[in-house]
Parts: C-alpha cells; sequence; structure tokens
C-alpha cells in the first residue's frame, strides 16, 4: 500500500518554530514523497482548554494561512478542519469502548495538563488521546510526523488499532508509526532549557514565533538564556540552553550538532547568535509575510481550501466508519 500521511496542529494560538521545524516543515518536505497527504486543524481538540468562540474561529484561519505559508500545498495534500467531517467524534465513541482505561493513565501530557488548573480538568483531556487515535485511524495513515512530545499518542493509537483488529478479526486498521524530526525533535524554550517551546507559557521571549518580525527574533535570541561557561560546546546534559541553541541552528541549516559546534567553537556567544539570528530570520520572515498575507487578504481562499479538504477527508473518513460499524455490529446503510 501507498505511504499516507496524517498530522495536525490544534488551532489554540500562534506558532512557533518548535511547530515549524519539529512537525509542520517535514510535512512539506514529505508532499514530494509521492505518499497522500492529510493536514487537519484539529479544532475538536482545542475545545479541551476554554477557548473564546472568537479566538477560535480566527485560530482556525490564523492555522490554516501557516500551513500554507510553511509550504503545505492544497495540489498536493488535503488540508481541512476537524469538526465537520463528523467521523472523527463519533469514530473517537466506539475506539473509547476498547481501550482500557490503564492505557489512558499512562499518558504524561494528561498527567502535566491536569496538573495546571484543577477546575478546568475534563472529560476531554483524559479521552485527548483516543480522538487523536481516531484521527489517524480513519485515514489509515501509515506515518504521522509529529514533535517528540506526541510519540505516546501515537504509539497509544498503534496499540488501539492492534487491539482492535485483533478482537474484529480482520485488519481494519492500518497500523501509523511515528517520524519525528532529528534535530528539532524537541526544541526547549529560550528561557528554560529544560522546558519545552510551547505556544502556552506566560513569556513570550520563550519562543520564537512564525510572525515575529527580524527585530523581535534579534531581540529574544539576544536575551536567549545561556550560561557562564566560556566557548560553545555541545552538552545538553551541562548545557541545556546552550545545546538547545545549538540545536536549533542545527535544524535551521540541515547539520548536526557538532558540525555546528565545529563551525563555532572558538567565536564567542555573541557571535553565534548573530548567525543564528541570520539563519532564523532566513525561514522566518518568508513564513511571517506568506500568514500575513493569507490572513488578511485571503480568508476567502482559506475557506475554500478548507471547504474543498473536507469534501475530500469525508470521503475516505465515510468508508472506514462504515467498515467500522459493520465490523463491530454496528450497521451501516
Ligand atoms: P504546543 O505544545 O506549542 O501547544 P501543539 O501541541 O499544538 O503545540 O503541537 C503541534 C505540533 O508541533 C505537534 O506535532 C507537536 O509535537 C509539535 N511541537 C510542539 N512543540 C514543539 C517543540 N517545542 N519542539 C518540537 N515539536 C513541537
Ligand atoms: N495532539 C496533537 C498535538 O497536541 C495534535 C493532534 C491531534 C494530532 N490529532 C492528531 C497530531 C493526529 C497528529 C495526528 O500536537
Amino acid at each position: 500500500m501507498s505511504e499516507r500521511v496524517l498530522s495536525g496542529v490544534q488551532p489554540t494560538g500562534r506558532l512557533h518554530i518548535g511547530n515549524y521545524y519539529g512537525a509542520i516543515r517535514q510535512w512539506a518536505a514529505g508532499q514530494e514523497s509521492g505518499a497522500e497527504n492529510f493536514f487537519c486543524i484539529v479544532d475538536l481538540h482545542a475545545l479541551t482548554v476554554p477557548t473564546a468562540p472568537e479566538a477560535l474561529r480566527e485560530s482556525v484561519l490564523y492555522t490554516a494561512a501557516a500551513y500554507l505559508a510553511c509550504g503545505i500545498d492544497p495540489q498536493k495534500s488535503v488540508v481541512f478542519r476537524q469538526s465537520p467531517v463528523a467521523e472523527h467524534a463519533e469514530l473517537q465513541w466506539i475506539l473509547g469502548c476498547m481501550t482500557p482505561l490503564g492505557w489512558l493513565n499512562r499518558m504524561t501530557q494528561f498527567k502535566e495538563k491536569t496538573q495546571r488548573d484543577k477546575q478546568l480538568n475534563c472529560l476531554g483531556l483524559y479521552s485527548y488521546p483516543v480522538l487523536m487515535a481516531a484521527d489517524i485511524l480513519l485515514y489509515h495513515a501509515t506515518r504521522v510526523p509529529v514533535g517528540e512530545d506526541q510519540k505516546q499518542h501515537i504509539e497509544l493509537a498503534r496499540d488501539i488499532a492492534l487491539a482492535v483488529n485483533g478482537r474484529v478479526g480482520q485488519e481494519l486498521f492500518t497500523i501509523p508509526e511515528p517520524a519525528v524530526a532529528r534535530e528539532a525533535a524537541r526544541v526547549m524554550s529560550l528561557r528554560d532549557g529544560r522546558e519545552k517551546m510551547s505556544k502556552s507559557a506566560p513569556s513570550d521571549y520563550s519562543r520564537i514565533n512564525l510572525t515575529d518580525s527580524d527585530d523581535e527574533i534579534f531581540f529574544k535570541i539576544a536575551r536567549a538564556k545561556t550560561d557562564s561557561i566560556p566557548g560553545l560546546t555541545y552538552d545538553p546534559e551541562n548545557r541545556p540552553e546552550v545545546a538547545n541553541l545549538i540545536r536549533i541552528y542545527a535544524a535551521a541549516s540541515g547539520v548536526t550538532p557538532s558540525q555546528v559546534e565545529a563551525e563555532y567553537e572558538g567565536a564567542g556567544a555573541s557571535a553565534f547568535k548573530h548567525a543564528l539570528t541570520d539563519r532564523l530570520v532566513a525561514d522566518v520572515a518568508p513564513i511571517r509575510d506568506g500568514i500575513r498575507r493569507l490572513y488578511d487578504d485571503g480568508r476567502a481562499h482559506l475557506l475554500a481550501v478548507l471547504r474543498e479538504g473536507e469534501g475530500k477527508a469525508r470521503e475516505v473518513a465515510g468508508r472506514t466508519l462504515r467498515e467500522v460499524k459493520e465490523a463491530v455490529g454496528l450497521w451501516a446503510e
């Protein structure tokens, strides 16, 4: 069977270079490989944390603009919104009835998220990985390019697929493989090398957003935390912040951390930071301009892309859900 790639991002705020180098850049590059590609804006997932309705709608359009500006080509990939394809929520229920609670209790992201503000803990946060499994399995995805933090969820999707296949005695679902970027699997915060760069971190200085101006990139890298050890050495254990900057440089330049180390070992921290800023500006500036253009002037185009994608997604998802219903004893008309 040919390769099917599926991935998604929650429309919950502005995207950053962790999302780009860790996930979306891989999606764009893979479009040339001859695989079928499905890139979803997972708006149902975004409801797991309280969001103002207008902000959510805007985030969906912004995320669509970001996908296209990062090089996702709607001629080569199906770009769609999750919520109008009702099969996602339906399959989630069926899979939820076959997922042992013990498997969900192991999910580290659930444990982290439920520690934050206990008043906001809801069933959706707990069942989120089952919805993600439905997103993947509906499309018979063979490959799911994501950052390191999502790997455990894909392993759960594999376990669920294997369990359901075993139970119904047929190869109902394809078993997906996670695909994680090498240097950028886990881009860390610019303020704390032990924290992941994240949309939801309170300090904007912790991340480089895909819409940051050249000056903002310059100032954020200039203020990025380092340490007092002289010289540039790649030592993730003892120098997490410096190691993170080296990995970001490596991801942006397509080289390895040891090549970066060799090139900048003798240079001062500020020379390295200038070079890193230049690399980031070269990648971010065209994306930023593309997002702005599409988001400000191309709304009708974005909506048309999403609508077209939705139609294509529904065809595939509808077929899979009918097979699943038959297999579990619900008739599918
Ligand atoms: P965030 O954690 O910032 O809210 P999402 O959870 O929406 O981002 O992640 C969208 C995609 O980007 C996922 O594939 C995720 O693994 C990837 N990703 C998010 N943050 C990072 C990061 N710091 N480094 C690498 N990949 C990341
Ligand atoms: N849970 C993912 C995240 O927070 C987003 C997501 C939802 C996803 N469904 C997916 C990613 C399916 C890959 C495939 O980043």
